[in-house]
């Protein structure tokens, strides 16, 4: 029989098919047997996890329409060494169910994992068949610590390098034509074992005091959506309190595609101005007499930004961080006007989910207690946040101070035989250049966001390399030119060398800010520069063993809190005392922030304004509404002129005396 070239071409056609079929259509991974694991301590959304944790669009400020999340019980198994990344388990059933996405060592997890330095993901997936033809489908990862790489269909997609940051692969090329696909993801986060030193902030592998159980893997959330070709990349978008809206829009091109920019009147769907211009070069133009976003006013204005065929829903809040002299004080202004800056140190810990809250509701819950009783600001302290996090300070209208997060503090030298061995210096050639590499993908990732006004390199030389050249100059420079909108606080406690916008003093439990006495391990205050109490307060109260973290390292450890006081009632009479004190500073003085340690205890630290288990507000909700309002009113009052109460260093002094 002859075959015709249409029957020849239908033949291949379905050999090609056939084969991509016994390649690409896999059963659905084993979803069944997930439980939550019984943790040391609770919280009351834990039980409503369920197994479609994060249902929502994880990225506001860079949003599609077609998407679709792939959170939920996946199969995981522990890796013997980074060698197995070249040996995946294809096809197999991994060994035990996971729920991403939370950190391998929580509870919610089911896994509750200790050292999980090398782990293998599984999961499948399909792309629903509603999606725009000719689309690219992009798979989205909000964080996984540390390296992660990716495998769909047998292939290896992409690698990732760093815990903190979200990454995206586009994996049209690797997708079953119609069925189901494998992805396998493999991850590898060594924390601070052996000589380690890369960001981790408070994660350690062997916890106590004030350091914590780590997060390893996938913690946020991991999703697919549907895009043109030439699609939308990163937008970067600033507004100020004059109307000036500057935007770039990165293309996956490359090319200069024209770009259309729509703003909307709040909570409105009538346009409240439109811009042109092309994607890979920045443009401005100005909106007229915009509500400007604050605290008191956290007025937001959606956005909608075409690019070619590519749509995106977008947000931004119109607000000018600056800082200048008033009344002889150096001090961080927004919109023009001085604002004291109160808040918490906010670590950002959940016992049940560890790096991952466990819903939304929750995370949020933590900002609305604060904001009730009147903090302004908080520092996010050396932890990045999903960008979820960060959208609901916009909305609620809470300053941020985000923290870069921070290597280990040092490295022991393993090689001593002293009993007591020195520490390794930090800032070696290498860590130190992957530092700032993902320095700079911090900023780029979070500067979009209005709630966020300074940015901190280093905490309490954590990681700093403390010799002359003193990198905090450089890698202020570097902040500075990614994003010239804010204010910086290079090294927050400890080892100041004089780079930045303020002088940061650290000091339990009572503050000294911007005061003419000083600790030992501080410098005198700096009057070139703003004054903030970066931290103090910290005094601690114990608990009843069911809010408690029941890890006995972490109990045995509670009497190192910096202060413990017996009743909840003491608690709230020695807070009074240390915000008397700081108000007096900021009558007296020139103290413009301070930062209270902390939101919520955390693990072995029983000192936050909430139970770790947030079950139990320590707060006497009044006095701390009062106490922190006089320190919003005795600002403005200093700064307004009143020195009945100065009592500044010499030079500051008389530069006051010559402007009365
Ligand atoms: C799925 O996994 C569960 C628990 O991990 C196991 O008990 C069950 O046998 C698995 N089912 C199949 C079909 O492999
Ligand atoms: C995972 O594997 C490592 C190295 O093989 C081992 O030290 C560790 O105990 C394992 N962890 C778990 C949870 O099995
Ligand atoms: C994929 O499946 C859908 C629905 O089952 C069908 O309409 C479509 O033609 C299929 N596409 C291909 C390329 O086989
Ligand atoms: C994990 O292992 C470390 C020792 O390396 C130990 O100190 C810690 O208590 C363990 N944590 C848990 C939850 O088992
Ligand atoms: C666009 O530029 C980036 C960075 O230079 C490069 O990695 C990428 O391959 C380019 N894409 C195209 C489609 O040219
Ligand atoms: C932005 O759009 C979302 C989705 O339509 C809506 O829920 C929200 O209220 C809008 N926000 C503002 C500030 O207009
Ligand atoms: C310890 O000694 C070994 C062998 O001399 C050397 O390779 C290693 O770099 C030393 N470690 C440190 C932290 O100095
Ligand atoms: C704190 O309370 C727990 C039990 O609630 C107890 O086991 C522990 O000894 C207490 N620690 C201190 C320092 O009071
Ligand atoms: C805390 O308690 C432990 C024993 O429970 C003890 O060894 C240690 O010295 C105490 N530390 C302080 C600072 O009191
Ligand atoms: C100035 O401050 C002092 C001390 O706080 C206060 O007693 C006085 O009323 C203030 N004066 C004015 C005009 O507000």
């Amino acid at each position: 029989m002859r075959l015709s070239i249409g029957i020849i071409a239908s033949l291949l056609a379905t050999a090609t098919l056939a084969s991509s079929n016994s390649r690409f259509f896999r059963r659905q991974t084993n979803v069944t047997g997930y439980a939550p694991k019984e943790g040391p301590l609770d919280t009351p959304w834990t039980d409503k996890v369920g197994t479609n944790p994060w249902p929502e669009y994880p990225r506001p400020q860079l949003q599609r329409s077609q998407w679709k999340s792939l959170n939920g019980v996946w199969r995981y198994q522990n890796a013997s060494g980074l060698n197995e990344v070249d040996a995946p388990p294809f096809e197999v059933d991994l060994a035990s169910p996971v729920l991403v996405p939370f950190c391998l060592e929580s509870a919610l997890s089911g896994v509750m994992g200790n050292w999980t330095i090398f782990s293998w993901y599984q999961t499948s997936f399909t792309v629903p068949s509603s999606w725009s033809s000719g689309n690219r489908v992009l798979l989205n990862f909000g964080a996984v610590d540390y390296e992660a790489t990716v495998f769909v269909n047998r292939q290896k997609v992409g690698f990732h390098r760093g815990g903190y940051f979200g990454f995206t692969i586009d994996v049209t090329d690797y997708l079953s034509v119609n069925g189901t696909n494998e992805m396998l993801v493999f991850a590898h986060d060594p924390t601070d074992s052996g000589t380690w030193q890369i960001p981790i902030g408070k994660q350690t592998l062997e916890p106590s005091h004030i350091f914590y159980t780590p997060c390893s893997g996938i913690w946020q959330s991991v999703w697919l959506e549907s895009a043109p070709a030439n699609h939308i990349t990163q937008l970067d978008l600033s507004a100020d309190m004059d109307g000036k809206v500057n935007v770039n829009v990165h293309s996956s091109g490359n090319a200069s595609t024209p770009v259309e920019v729509t703003i909307y009147e709040p909570h409105s769907t009538d346009v409240k101005a439109t811009a042109k211009g092309n994607s890979g070069s920045a443009f401005e133009f100005t909106v007229d007499s915009p509500d400007l976003w604050s605290p008191d006013s956290p007025t937001l204005y959606n956005i909608t930004i075409k690019m070619g065929s590519d749509t995106i829903t977008s947000y931004t809040g119109f607000r000018t961080v600056s800082k200048a002299e008033i009344d002889g004080v150096m001090r961080p202004l927004l919109n023009g006007e001085f604002v004291f800056q109160f808040g918490t140190l906010d670590q950002g810990f959940w016992p049940d989910g560890i790096y991952t809250p466990p819903t939304r509701e929750a995370m949020i819950y933590d900002l609305q207690v604060l904001k009730r009783v009147g903090y302004n600001m908080l520092r996010k302290h050396i932890k990045i946040e999903p960008a979820l996090f960060y959208q609901a300070a916009d909305e609620i209208g809470i300053m941020l101070i985000q923290d870069m997060p921070s290597m280990r503090p040092s490295i022991r030298d393993p090689n001593s035989t002293n009993a007591c061995p020195p520490n390794v210096p930090v800032g070696q050639y290498a860590s130190q250049l992957e530092f700032n590499r993902q320095l700079e993908l911090m900023i780029n990732q979070l500067k979009n966001y209005p709630s966020i006004v300074t940015w901190v390199i280093y905490n309490e030389g954590w990681g700093q390399e403390r010799r002359a050249f003193y990198p905090e100059f450089g890698l202020m420079d570097l902040v500075r030119s990614i994003d010239p909108t804010r204010l910086i606080n290079p090294v927050t406690g400890w080892h100041d060398h004089g780079a930045g916008d303020f002088h940061d003093n650290h000091h339990y439990a009572n503050p000294q800010c911007g005061t003419p006495f000083y600790s030992v391990a501080s410098t005198p205050y700096d009057p070139r520069r703003i004054a903030i109490q970066g931290e103090f307060g910290g005094v601690g109260q114990n608990v009843t063993e069911d809010h408690l973290w029941k890890v006995p390292a972490a109990v045995r450890d509670i009497n190192q809190t910096y202060e413990i006081d017996e009743t909840v009632e003491i608690w709230n009479y020695r807070s009074h005392i240390l915000l008397t004190e700081l108000l007096d500073q900021v009558k007296r003085f020139a103290c413009s922030a301070a930062v209270w340690t902390q939101t919520t205890d955390v693990e072995g630290e029983v000192n936050g304004m909430l139970t770790y288990d947030r079950r139990v507000i320590r707060m006497d909700e009044e006095q701390w509404k009062n106490d922190i309002q006089a320190l919003y009113d005795a600002a403005a009052e200093r700064a307004s002129g009143n020195h009945s109460m100065v009592m500044m260093p010499r030079d500051v002094a008389e530069r006051l005396d010559g402007s009365q």
